[in-house]
């Protein structure tokens, strides 16, 4: 029997850090476990600041990431410089979420290491190899180097069973997103964008940042956003910005010189979490923000024309309404002024599981290794 079970983490984005940090806590606490966090920096401010809310300290940091950087240059940079540390510390697993850049390049790493591979997240599938791009195979490749599936949903489970990987290696645990929003919202909280909202006034929550929304997607989103804040006193848009620069050159160009449109650097994840609580709905390209809303009782709309979270959709949390401006317009309208609409999908059940993942993930870690 192993005294304590090495387990290396290896992460660099926003949405990474947020749903590994509960895991990481957890493990914290329990002495089967030794932790070593690895950062590649994928990201850079937005990762800091999601280390910052759930006070993660790395053991490395890669700090990898350029401007401008290319898939290929961060898949590179990520496998080349985990070999030396995968070398020296030798863990007994490495763990992975998701389907980043980081998630696939780490994966490949440890694979050549020949060490034990968990993937958090695993299963979601859109089955378009493009589409989200390169999430989608990012999420395939690394699921086919696994050798432990956490996957958040029976649905996932399903569509990883129907790959034929090893049903004993299967678990589904729930998505440790809904780990992490115990311990961002809370009841007392406040924020200066929220002192700029006009009394009574509803808020919209925007954020968008997928590569193959940025060609034409943006743009057209944009464009519908505007031309429906026009038409509606009451509304006011808060816009987190992803600081892609591509991303915040569209954004300030459509919104600097709107009032009703708050455009913010991007928020810490206590921030974003406790505004979109506080939101009347949301809309959205992102992965992560699919799954909070539910907990959060928000109606999204999802600026996409298709997802691997198909149980938000559902349960009548999400609705796929692509980027297309008449028909985002439309659903804005809807949502805006139909009661029962809006009812309906802000009273929908969260399908992500207790917010006890972790405790299940580190189980199940500490029975694959007695
Ligand atoms: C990445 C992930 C995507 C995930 C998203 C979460 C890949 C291929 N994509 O996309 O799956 O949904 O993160 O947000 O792994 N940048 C900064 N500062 C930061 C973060 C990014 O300046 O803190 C800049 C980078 O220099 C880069 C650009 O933003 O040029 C895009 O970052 P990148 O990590 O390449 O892709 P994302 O679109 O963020
Ligand atoms: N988020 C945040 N600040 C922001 C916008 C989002 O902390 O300004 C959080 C959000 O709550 C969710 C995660 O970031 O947990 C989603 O990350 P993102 O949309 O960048 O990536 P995706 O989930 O699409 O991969």
């Amino acid at each position: 029997m192993k005294n304590t079970i090495k387990v290396m983490f290896v992460f660099g984005t926003r949405p990474e850090a947020i749903k590994m940090a509960p895991i990481i806590k957890a493990m914290a606490k329990n002495n089967h476990f030794q932790e070593i966090v690895v950062v590649t920096g994928q990201h850079r401010e937005m990762l800091d600041q999601a280390l910052n809310d759930f006070k993660i300290v790395p053991d490395y940091d890669l700090n990898l990431m350029k401007n401008e950087q290319s898939l290929s240059s961060i898949t590179i940079d990520v496998i080349q410089t985990l070999d030396g540390i995968l070398d020296n510390d030798r863990p007994d697993i490495v763990l992975v979420h998701g389907d980043t850049a980081t998630t696939f390049a780490a994966s490949v790493s440890a694979f050549y290491h020949k060490i034990t591979i968990g993937h958090v997240e695993a299963g979601l599938r859109t089955w378009h190899k493009y589409s989200p791009f390169p999430e989608e195979m990012n999420r395939q490749l690394t699921d086919t180097l696994a050798d432990l599936y956490f996957a958040p949903t029976i649905q996932s489970q399903e569509n990883l069973l129907l790959e034929h990987h090893n049903r004993e290696h299967i678990f589904v645990t729930g998505n440790t997103a809904i780990d992490a929003l115990n311990y961002t919202v809370h009841k007392e909280y406040n924020h200066s964008v929220l002192d700029k909202i006009e009394k009574g006034h509803r808020i919209i929550m925007l954020t968008m940042h997928r590569r193959e929304n940025q060609e034409n997607g943006l743009e057209s989103v944009f464009s519908a956003v505007k031309n429906v804040i026009k038409q509606y006193e009451d509304i006011e848009v808060i816009f987190p910005v992803h600081l892609s620069p591509h991303v915040q050159e569209v954004a300030h160009r459509y919104f600097d010189d709107v009032d009703k449109v708050h455009l913010l650097p991007p928020l810490n994840t206590v921030d974003f979490q406790n505004i979109a609580a506080r939101s009347f709905f949301i809309m959205t390209d992102s992965g992560g923000v699919q799954e909070e809303a539910p907990s959060l009782g928000k109606p999204v709309l999802v600026l996409r024309d298709n997802t691997e979270r198909p149980e938000g959709v559902a349960a009548g949390t999400l609705k796929l309404i692509g980027t297309q401006s008449d028909n985002v317009q439309k659903n804005m309208r809807l949502l805006l002024d139909d009661k029962n609409v809006y009812q309906q999908m802000a009273s929908a059940k969260n399908p992500y599981g207790d917010g006890k993942a972790s405790e299940k993930i580190l189980d199940i870690i500490y029975h694959h290794f007695q």
